[in-house]
Formats: structure tokens, C-alpha cells, sequence
């Protein structure tokens, strides 16, 4: 079946309401906590994304079972002490890092050698990040150059460890996070900011868990080997899906959009902060509490007058996965918008920086570089006539969703590669763009 998507007219006017497939990082954290805990978690709204399947798979291959019920999935833990994997079992993670590296957090105990694997762009990226700390915590690694395959042997023996995570990754952190669990003692860590999903989610399982946040660093201390019971959790929309349809509607004509059931935790909704500064006047309507969560609906209009940014880097972190898209906005602003030390983007599904220069500069948009920092000259009046065929991004979703998007927008006619790329984070994509009014063959 062909795997590509034509797109040559730019969508009409709308004014609709949607809801986007559930968060992909709480999902994926659900079904690793669920296979911990003690009992049938109950989980509403769970993202069927192949990187939450491909979890799911692999929990149930270190003896957790999971059942898909009509309206919400059970998943049956015997606590922190009871995967038990098969001899030289191996686990598949497809292209999800989060799931890759927080996985090895809850393998530090494993009682058999376990070999993990994923695609081809998880093979190109680097896993020393989380092999280091948590080989501290007494765990044994057998891998090359810091890629995967990695073979991970877990010991009766953990200690707990101070660990400082300086890249402001998510990952490195709630993987130190998952292996403290399973710790005797005390593990410290002194985290730069980044999402807080996982730590929310433990304090709300009653885990023993401290948190103290300060302007750039949170500090948390987690007293381990306290086993924790089933749960019930109704996953939230993902803003990082969201994102693809504010830039939609900020850069068509006319139009209006509600997302509704965003969670919009401040540690993820940079991007609303970075188009406000641009003059996109979101709004954020209907918020309420879901378990130390902030969720709500988001409204958005198209703006004809937007403005440049000069991004404060303190954003790089709350809208680390909304960059590729908030670029096409700095392409359509009125001045020349700067962001600065945006290396981590290289260390993506794909390298994402690079490849957002290539882009823009494809499409007419003058960019300057300097290392991770770069400046993209704005054209509001942008209006593509052209032929564009996009390829070779290394199957990487964001860019995948970001290059509709500019096709739907800014005019011309478009080829784009690798559409089942939506299935890693966002199935329903294809359908809601077209929901919208998009023309695509
Ligand atoms: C994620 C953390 C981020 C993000 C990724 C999801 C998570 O990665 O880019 O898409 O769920 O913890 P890093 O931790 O590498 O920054």
C-alpha cells in the first residue's frame, strides 16, 4: 500500500472542535507503573500508539498480564519484585526512546539477563545517558558503542545513588526514578527541568517521594522498596499532538479551533508561552486537577499578525517536542526569531534540528546557524507555488505531521514520505486533518 500523502491545495476555513489522541509519555508511564503495582489497574483512554503497544508487549513478556476491555485496558501487576523473564528473552522497542530507557530503570533487579532492541532510528541513539546512572545503582550492561542491542542483568545487590541529570532529559530522570523504586535506601536527584509526569504519578501512588523545585533544577528523593497498589487512570490529550493543529489553525485563514482534555502541565506547554509571545492570543478554557495534572480545553484562532520571538531557553525544555513545529510559525512571523541551544533536538527520532534547517531552507526561508543555536528569518507573506517532495527524515512522525502541515498552510504541491510514521505517537492524525477539511490523496 502506497505510503506516501499528496497534498496540493491549502485547507479551506474551519471552525471545529476535536480531541486528540491520548498523551504518549503518561501512557507509556502508565503501563510500566500498572506492571509494578500491586493488583488490576484500570486504565481509560490509553494511547493505542504502536510505542504504548510495543510497552504493553513487552510488560506482558516479563509476566504481566493485559486485557483490552471495551472501554478501557487491565493491567495485572505483582509488584516491584515480579517481572520474570524468560531465558535470553528479548524485548522490542520499537521507536520509542521513553519507552527504551525507562524500561532499564525496572530492569535493574531482573533476576535473567534481558536483551533489549528497537528500530532503526532508536538504534542510532545513545543509551550511556541511562546506563551510566544506572549501572551506579549496581545493574550489569553488555552493549557497543552505547547503542543498542543493550543487555542489561539486574542484582539482589542495589544501592540507592545521588545522580545529577544536567541534559534537562526526562527519560534519564524517571529512569533513575524507576530504578530508586526498587532500591533499598534513599536515591537523591538533582534533575534541570523537564516534563514531571513520573514524579506526579508516584506521588500520587503514595510512593515516598520528595520534591522540591527551584527556578532551573528539581530536587527528589525517593525512598525505595515500598510496593504500591492497582490504580485507575483516565489518560489526557497530548499537547505535543495538539500542537500540529494550533499551528494549523494560527496559519490558515479565518478559522477556529477547540482542542478539548489537553493536559497542559506547565513542564509541556511551552509552546503555548512561545505562540502567545508571537501574538497567537491561545486561550486555555474549562482547567481543572486530574491527579496533579492541569487539563483543559485550548482555543485557538488563526493570526494573520504574528510576530518573531527571541525564545528564552528556560522554554526548551516544556516545548522540547513542539520545536520542528513552532519553526513553521517563525517562518510565517513578521522579523527574524532566534532560538539558542537547541542541541538535545539532534538526539531525536531523528536529527531534528538539522533537518528543520534543510526544510526551511527548502521552502524559501533564510536560516542561519551557529552550532545549536540558529535564526530563521521570517516571510509573512509566505505563499509557495513549487513542487516538494519530502523524504528521508528517518520515518520520524514530528517531522512527518510538521511537513502536512506546512503543505496545508503555505501553499504548493506536496509529496511526503513515510505516513504510517503516525503511528508511533498520533493514529488519529490522518483523520483529523481530513476532519478539518484537508485535501489529500
Ligand atoms: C519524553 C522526554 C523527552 C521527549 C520525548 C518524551 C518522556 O525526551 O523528547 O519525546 O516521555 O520522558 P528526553 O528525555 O530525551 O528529553
Amino acid at each position: 500500500m502506497k505510503n506516501n500523502i499528496e497534498i496540493k491545495n491549502k485547507i479551506k476555513k474551519f471552525n471545529k472542535e476535536i480531541v486528540v489522541s491520548s498523551d504518549k509519555s503518561i501512557s507509556i508511564r502508565i503501563v510500566l507503573l500498572a506492571s509494578q503495582a500491586i493488583g488490576i489497574s484500570k486504565i481509560y483512554n490509553l494511547l493505542e500508539s504502536e510505542d504504548v503497544l510495543n510497552a504493553l508487549k513487552s510488560v506482558k513478556k516479563l509476566g504481566v498480564e493485559y486485557k483490552k476491555k471495551n472501554k478501557f485496558y487491565e493491567i495485572k501487576g505483582f509488584g516491584l519484585n515480579s517481572f520474570s523473564p524468560k531465558k535470553n528473552l528479548t524485548l522490542y522497542a520499537g521507536n520509542s526512546g521513553t519507552f527504551a530507557r525507562l524500561i532499564l530503570g525496572l530492569l535493574v533487579n531482573c533476576k535473567k539477563e534481558v536483551k533489549l532492541i528497537g528500530d532503526k532510528s532508536l538504534s542510532n541513539r545513545d543509551f550511556s545517558r541511562v546506563i551510566k546512572p544506572l549501572s551506579l545503582f549496581g545493574a550489569n550492561f553488555k552493549n557497543n558503542k552505547n547503542l543498542l542491542p543493550v543487555h542489561i542483568s539486574g542484582t539482589n545487590f542495589l544501592r540507592p545513588i545521588d545522580y545529577y541529570e544536567g541534559l534537562g532529559s526526562a527519560q534519564c530522570k524517571s529512569a533513575v526514578m524507576f530504578a530508586a523504586l526498587k532500591t533499598p535506601g534513599i536515591t537523591k536527584i538533582k534533575a534541570k527541568k523537564s516534563r514531571d509526569h513520573t514524579e506526579i504519578l508516584l506521588n500520587e501512588l503514595d510512593v515516598p517521594i520528595k520534591i522540591k523545585k527551584e527556578k532551573f533544577y528539581d530536587y527528589i528523593e525517593i525512598k525505595g522498596q515500598k510496593n504500591f497498589k492497582s490504580f485507575t487512570y483516565n489518560v489526557p490529550g497530548d499537547i505535543s499532538s495538539s500542537s500540529f493543529f494550533l499551528v494549523l489553525t494560527l496559519l490558515s485563514d479565518n478559522s477556529q479551533l477547540k482542542i478539548k482534555n489537553v493536559n497542559i502541565n506547565k513542564s509541556r506547554s511551552g509552546i503555548i508561552e512561545i505562540l502567545n509571545k508571537m501574538n497567537a492570543k491561545i486561550l486555555t478554557k474549562n482547567k481543572k486537577k486530574y491527579k496533579g495534572e492541569l487539563i483543559s480545553d485550548i482555543i485557538v484562532k488563526s493570526q494573520k499578525n504574528l510576530r518573531s520571538i527571541k525564545c528564552p531557553k528556560t522554554f526548551n525544555s516544556s516545548a522540547i517536542d513542539e520545536f520542528l513545529i513552532i519553526f513553521l510559525v517563525a517562518a510565517r512571523a513578521k522579523g527574524v526569531s532566534s532560538f539558542k541551544d537547541l542541541g538535545e533536538l539532534n538526539n531525536k527520532e531523528s536529527p531534528r534540528l538539522n533537518i528543520a534547517v534543510k526544510f526551511l531552507r527548502k521552502i524559501g526561508i533564510k536560516v542561519t546557524r551557529q552550532k545549536n543555536d540558529i535564526k530563521i528569518f521570517g516571510q509573512p507573506n509566505i505563499n509557495l507555488s513549487g513542487k516538494f517532495t519530502i523524504k528521508n527524515f528517518k520515518k520520524d512522525h514530528r517531522v512527518f505531521m510538521m511537513s502536512c502541515i506546512a503543505a496545508l498552510t503555505f501553499g504548493g504541491e506536496w509529496n511526503i514520505h513515510d505516513k504510517n510514521s503516525v503511528n508511533t505517537s498520533f493514529p488519529e492524525f490522518l483523520k483529523i486533518i481530513k476532519y478539518l477539511g484537508a485535501n489529500t490523496n
